[in-house]
């Protein structure tokens, strides 16, 4: 009798997508505001999801002890420098030191690199900070004189020309003044859009804006998120187009030649 060997499947499981319905959303502590997280460290106060915020919701007092980003999808945040609004990325520095509130129905998409410290509050309701990682503490504002964000209009961005056909991209941050080396861009890709294949040595965050890509045959769509772990071998596609944003810790490795990298490094 013949023993047929089964051929064995291994199914890439270090892209991690969560589409918009596969989201859990959960209070945070201060009425009014609500996180859904695609992907979180407490200990580092690493973040990537959806923070919500209700008319007169506010962050309370707090300070960004690393860079954080919030890209405004509805509505918008204001603070004592003034008022980001829907379609651009607001960027917090090292060091910042706000309150931030809303005045409509809004919603963001975060990431954090690092923790945020929360002014003491006794009345505080015994839930999540809305930032991840976030902890009690005393502080004063160490730059005075600098805006605690940068709002950037997004698609007001100059395209950049892209190796790869199909791609346009747009360099929103490249953390200059963090203690990291990542790039945070946009990317456009028009319908039928494939990127040649390629390596991570560091891990890739996105979000989806509009549109949807296949990421390793699993579609991410509008309002969704996908983490690309380092040291996976990547087949990125649109069929429908895509909008996207991404935050890349490393530049990737092609694998069928020389070109130059696709989130800007
Ligand atoms: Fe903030």
């Amino acid at each position: 009798m013949q023993t047929a060997v089964q051929p064995v499947t291994q199914r890439q499981t270090n892209v991690f997508v969560t589409n918009k319905e596969e989201l859990r959303w959960v209070d945070a502590s201060r009425p009014g505001l609500r996180l859904a997280a695609a992907h979180e460290d407490r200990d580092s106060g690493r973040f990537l999801g959806l923070l919500g915020f209700d008319p007169l919701s506010s962050s309370g007092l707090h300070q960004h002890v690393d860079i954080a980003f919030s890209y405004v999808l509805s509505g918008g945040l204001t603070d004592y420098a003034g008022t980001t609004v829907a379609g651009q990325m607001g960027i917090n520095m090292p060091g910042a030191t706000h309150d931030a509130i809303a005045y409509m129905p809004s919603l963001m998409a975060s990431r954090l690199d690092g923790p945020v410290l929360y002014w003491p509050d006794p009345s505080r309701e015994n839930a999540p900070h809305l930032h991840a990682g976030g902890r009690d503490a005393k502080f004063t504002n160490p730059k005075p004189e600098e805006s605690p964000d940068v709002s950037i209009t997004v698609m007001g961005i100059q395209p950049f020309p892209c190796s790869v056909g199909g791609v346009m991209r747009r360099l929103i941050c490249d953390y200059s003044g963090t203690p990291h080396d990542f790039r945070n861009s946009a990317l456009t890709m028009i319908p039928g859009t494939r990127v040649p294949p390629f390596r991570t040595k560091a891990p890739i965050e996105i979000f989806m804006i509009g549109g949807g890509a296949k990421i390793n045959g699993q579609l991410a769509l509008g309002g969704g998120f996908c983490v690309i772990e380092a040291g996976t071998q990547v087949e990125f596609s649109s069929d429908f187009g895509a909008y996207l944003i991404a935050w890349s810790e490393a530049p990737v490795e092609w694998l069928d030649g020389k070109r130059t990298d696709l989130f800007g490094f």
